[in-house]
């Protein structure tokens, strides 16, 4: 369980943002605790993933604040963030198709020997370590991604996350090119990230897998926020009557796009 009364790990305050008149996120505040599962959810275009664009420092907001562990954070780029401890997961994964899980897990951070070349045995001597952390069945190191499947590579993604010590994970769609057992393989990597205190955005169109992982949900549309609540408090119907409608069930607090009851 979570400490409701913690600071959060992240902060996100009145963000907004808009690209020629449209404003994509108008006005939303979310956070996260530690070892706290937040889905994101709205219909397409309702703004969720240009919201954690802010977050990871992909796109500047124009207005808002954000906070890490309730300090006001400098996040203007990606290498920002990182600093911070706030690792994404794009659905795209990013991942160089050609090299093994060890290149790709310091791929633009590589170890080198006191020579100045590839330490390769040490890179996959961590490798190896968070692997065995997270997916201990794996033992694919030789072979290049290109070779796994759908659920080992997104291991491989989310060890790259983890082992620069990310304290912030976000995972934007992370299951939606999944058959079923690889999103069962990687609900179950985040259970286990959540039980390392690990704090997870998750962005996801499926109720169900929400139902499952989350333990609050923030509901988007048309940039701005319906509302937000724990998922023990409201049904699968009201839920998706947030995400449809736009109605704030009674066991979810408000936010700015909740229609008017
Ligand atoms: N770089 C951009 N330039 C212009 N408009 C953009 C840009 N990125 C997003 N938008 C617009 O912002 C709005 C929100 O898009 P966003 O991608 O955040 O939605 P989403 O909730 O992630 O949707 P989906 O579920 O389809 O991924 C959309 O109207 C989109 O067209
Ligand atoms: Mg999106």
């Amino acid at each position: 369980m979570t400490d409701a009364n913690a600071t959060p790990l992240v902060e996100m305050r009145d963000i907004s943002i808009a690209f020629g008149g449209v404003k994509a996120v108008d006005g939303v505040s979310v956070d996260l605790r530690a070892g706290e599962v937040v889905a994101l959810l709205g219909h397409n275009g309702a703004g969720k993933s240009t919201l954690i664009k802010i977050l990871s420092g992909a796109y500047p907001r124009d207005s808002g604040e954000i906070l890490v562990n309730g300090q006001p954070a400098e996040i203007e780029n990606p290498r920002d963030a990182k600093k911070y401890g706030i690792e994404t997961i794009y659905q795209s994964l990013a991942l160089a198709d050609n090299v093994d899980a060890a290149a790709n897990l310091f791929l633009g951070r590589e170890l080198t020997t006191r020579w100045g070349t590839l330490d390769d045995a040490a890179m996959e001597a961590a490798c190896r370590e968070v692997m065995g952390r997270l997916n201990p069945n794996f033992t694919r190191f030789k072979e290049p991604v290109k070779a796994l499947s759908g659920g080992q590579r997104q291991s491989v993604a989310i060890a790259r996350a983890i082992h620069f010590n990310a304290r912030i994970l976000i995972m934007d769609e992370p299951t939606a090119a999944l058959g079923p057992q690889e999103t069962a393989q990687v609900a179950e990597l985040t259970l286990q990230l959540k039980q390392e205190g690990i704090g997870i955005f998750l962005i996801s169109h499926d109720i169900h897998d929400v139902f499952d992982l989350a333990d609050r949900v923030a509901v988007m549309k048309n940039g701005k926020l319906v509302g937000s609540g724990r998922v023990g408090d409201m049904t699968k119907d009201e839920v998706l009557g947030m995400i449809i409608l736009g109605k704030c069930p009674p066991g979810a607090t408000p936010g700015p796009g909740a229609l008017a009851a």
